[in-house]
């Protein structure tokens, strides 16, 4: 870096950091009344609670299960299917179902039985032994134990909950968390296993090794050993420490110990866990596509200058996000008139470049009469008060805010509409940020006072048990709005906190990450743990919010964010202008390439969103996903999985032109040279700057769509096998017809066999079709029965447009 740069960045860097220090009296002041507010307010739980619950005193049958009466507490166990089960120990308050989706459940034929010191209740796929003690066993149907729970205990207001874990148990989820991908591995400084809480919480501008914790916490957590594989979700949304030594221990802070259980494939206990907590609907697929975003872009000219720099350079560009500085002093729902003056052309503009325009938004209201939006909310009664009746004011970008109260309904429907109108002008969609809710402070919690009242639904409660929700809860809102204003088109919004459930609403970022290779390193671990804990939509900023990644980071960024869902440059406003075009040749070229490879690639991203609809499965996910049998593959975080078909190697070290990759079971073709190589072994592969090493599974079709010609790259199974792959096609947008295509292949003695059905209304949109043949030279090939020629290894395909079926195959051959 030259002189002259170094110093318009320390400049840079300095005026940024000034917007930060305007708040520090604003934080000083918060965090002392916030401390004074705790002192007053906070009442200790009188309650006595128990260490132990007693003997089991007798069983009552239920429709869905039974109840266990010990001396001190109950213990309800329902099936809500063969493999699904949910606990509830009493005593507490049992939970707002904030998180669930499914609610009706068919009764499951259970049969009890009295077994020495206990009692155990199964149905024809789970048994559950309750021990006279309170502790528990889950089995499945081969009576192979699967987890081991000590009997809980209750201590002011809060629980304990403690099991079994085995020496090579793996565990992971959490919902966001950077750390290792099986949470179990990480240590803390006395290296002890390290205590992950569930607080969502907000790094303040940077965060980087040891954090913890983030700003999106799930108590979800799958578990992996050699007998099995299941999955723990907690219920309860308090305030709460997990820690995974020789045992599992979860403390929450209140509330009830209501949890689910079920085991099986990671695959089976996704779909589980989202039949449970919801599935993500289909996104636009612009949504799909590369975002741009900065914290800086002031001016509509500036956004219009960066839209046709994409243009000029040939780059693809789906959305923009504009951020709090569009905004008029930083409020929620305002877009400053001076500096957009045609806001409703000028969305139109954009769109006709084929970019949507997003529009930040966080929840903290300016405290001011001068707001309407405070004027609004305190009409409703609608803000979060203290127990004394006062509102609960804390310092946010505005300035002194209040905070929507989300756990009221009536709050939520003015929310709602509040969107209305910037949809009216054409924004696409929504940037929720700052929900954990942040505040800013100088010392302690960095969020609003734990005694804040809530109207939870109208039983009341504190922030103890809404803070994890309300992030959930404003996407609910936001969700809610822009189906009932727009219902043509498909919601799009991003939301940086959230809990159990929020797939249902929002993708979310992994916010305000350092830009060092340790980070790009670790956001691989963040991502999939995330899709793990049912979040299907996530990426980070591109090379980092904070500092200025050099060249190479920011591409081998790049590189990676290209096979992630959201995939998005964002940056301070305190660092330089970053985009795919900054740091010039080579760079621009490669990146280039990668844009394009994404969008040649949507027609398979959008087929795994579709597969998300309906399964729950993550696009994004560990390499032991299909490979629970290779212990070897479990603890792998430098590398994943997207979809069945790709395996993405990215390169987390500066300066690495090679890495080492461990490749799952099967056979696996280089994309890049079409190489086949064995699976379960550990190979060392190049990876110059211009590329980072992706295979794909033998007996994988890829769909890639190139100037409106899908091609189905072909990757047949090295040895005699079958395998179906489908291709999920609508209209991109709306809930118009769908279609899906499915393709078979089978390699026999006989060569390669490929089948074409359909299912759906919608009609074939490709003008034409090729058949790319990889890893086998083709001599002869017969279409629907007829020999045709062919040249090199394509197949084409020219004439399917409209619905026009001409020249559509049932079954091609392949003599190879
Ligand atoms: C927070 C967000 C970041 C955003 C900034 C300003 O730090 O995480 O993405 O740019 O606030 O709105």
């Amino acid at each position: 870096m030259n002189r002259l740069k170094e110093i318009q960045l320390k400049l840079k860097f300095f005026w940024g950091s000034l917007f930060y220090f305007k708040y520090t009296p604003h934080a000083l002041l918060y965090s002392r009344l916030r401390d004074n507010i705790e002192r007053k307010f906070f009442k200790y739980s009188t309650e006595k609670g128990f260490n132990k619950p007693g003997k089991l005193t007798h069983t009552e049958l239920t429709e869905k299960g039974a109840n266990f009466y010990f001396e001190l507490a109950e213990l309800q166990i329902s099936f809500l299917t063969e493999e699904l089960i949910r606990v509830d120990w009493k005593p507490g308050i049992p939970p707002i179902p904030y998180g669930i989706a499914r609610k009706d459940w068919q009764d499951v034929k259970t049969h009890v039985e009295e077994i020495e010191n206990g009692v155990s209740i199964s149905s024809a796929k789970l048994k559950v032994i309750v021990k006279e003690d309170g502790s528990l066993k889950f089995c499945d149907s081969s009576g192979q134990i699967l987890r081991e729970e000590f009997a809980p205990s209750c201590k002011n207001e809060g629980w304990l909950h403690q099991a079994q874990l085995r020496q090579e148990e793996q565990i992971y989820g959490l919902g966001e968390r950077f750390s290792s991908l099986n949470l179990r591995a990480a240590k803390d400084e006395k290296q002890q296993p390290k205590t992950y809480r569930m607080w969502n919480y907000d790094a303040a501008g940077m965060y980087g090794p040891g954090s913890d914790p983030m700003y999106l916490c799930i108590p979800v957590y799958l578990s992996l050993h050699s007998s099995g594989s299941y999955l723990i979700f907690y219920e309860n949304s308090f305030d709460a420490y997990f820690t995974f030594g020789e045992t599992a221990v979860a403390n929450f802070e209140g509330g009830s110990l209501r949890y689910y259980f079920t085991y099986g494939t990671p695959a089976q206990l996704l779909e589980r866990y989202t039949e449970l907590t919801g599935r993500a609907a289909l996104p636009p697929l612009w949504a799909l596509g590369y975002h741009q975003s900065k914290w800086g872009y002031r001016t509509e000219e500036k956004i219009r200058e960066e839209a046709r720099a994409f243009q000029e350079r040939n780059l693809p560009l789906s959305a923009i996000h504009l951020d709090i500085d569009c905004q008029v002093g930083n409020r929620a729902f305002t877009i400053d008139p001076d500096r957009f003056p045609k806001l409703g052309s000028f969305t139109q503009e954009l769109k006709e470049l084929g970019v949507q325009f997003i529009a930040i938004l966080n929840p903290g209201i300016k405290y001011s009469r001068h707001s309407n939006l405070f004027l609004e909310g305190q009409i409703l009664d609608g803000f979060c008060k203290l127990p004394n009746g006062k509102l609960v004011v804390a310092p946010v970008w505005p300035g002194w805010c209040v905070f929507p109260d989300f756990t009221n309904p009536k709050v939520r429907a003015w929310w709602s509409r509040q969107y209305q109108y910037l949809l009216d002008v054409g924004v696409a969609g929504f940037w929720h940020d700052m929900n954990e809710p942040a505040a800013f402070i100088a010392w302690g919690d960095r969020s609003l006072p734990k005694v804040t009242q809530h109207y939870m639904e109208g039983r009341g409660g504190d922030h103890r048990e809404a803070h994890n929700v309300y992030g959930l809860l404003q996407a609910k809102a936001a969700y809610e709005s822009l189906c009932q204003y727009h219902p043509q088109q498909r919601p799009f919004i991003v939301s940086r906190a959230g809990w159990a459930g929020l797939q249902r609403y929002a993708w979310t970022w992994t916010g305000d990450v350092e830009c060092t290779w340790i980070a790009l390193r670790t956001t691989i671990a963040t991502v999939v743990g995330l899709g793990l804990s049912g979040i299907p939509y996530s990426g980070p900023d591109i090379g980092g919010f904070q500092g200025n990644p050099s060249a190479e980071l920011y591409l081998r960024w790049f590189q990676m964010a290209t096979f992630f869902t959201f995939y998005r440059t964002h940056s301070s406003n305190n660092v330089e202008h970053r985009t795919p075009w900054t740091y010039g040749e080579p760079y621009l070229s490669i990146i280039r390439q990668y844009l394009e490879l994404r969008y040649r690639l949507l027609p398979y991203f959008y087929t795994l969103s579709w597969e998300a609809t309906q399964k729950g499965y993550p696009p994004v996910r560990p390499l032991f996903w299909s490979a629970t049998d290779e212990p070897e593959l479990w603890s792998v975080e430098d590398a994943f999985l997207l979809g069945e078909a790709l395996l993405v190697c990215p390169i987390v070290q500066e300066g690495a032109r090679s890495r080492q990759v461990i490749l799952p079971k099967g056979f696996w073709y280089n994309f890049w040279d079409d190489t086949a190589l064995e699976g379960s072994q550990q190979i060392t592969i190049e990876a110059p700057l211009e590329q980072i090493p992706l295979f794909v599974l033998a007996g994988s079709i890829l769909p890639m769509e190139e100037k409106k010609q899908l091609i189905l790259h072909i990757y047949p199974p090295v040895e005699e096998d079958s395998r179906e792959t489908v291709l999920y096609t609508d209209a991109g947008d709306g809930y118009g017809e769908s279609r899906v295509d499915k393709f078979g292949m089978t390699r026999s003695e006989n060569g390669l066999e490929i089948t074409w059905t359909e299912e759906g209304k919608y009609p074939f949109p490709y003008k034409s079709m090729s058949l790319h043949v990889h890893g086998i030279k083709l001599q002869q090939v017969w279409v629907d029965g007829e020999e045709v020629t062919c040249t090199g290894q394509i197949l084409e395909f020219p004439n399917l447009e409209g619905g026009d079926v001409s020249d559509r195959f049932h079954q091609v051959r392949i003599q190879g």
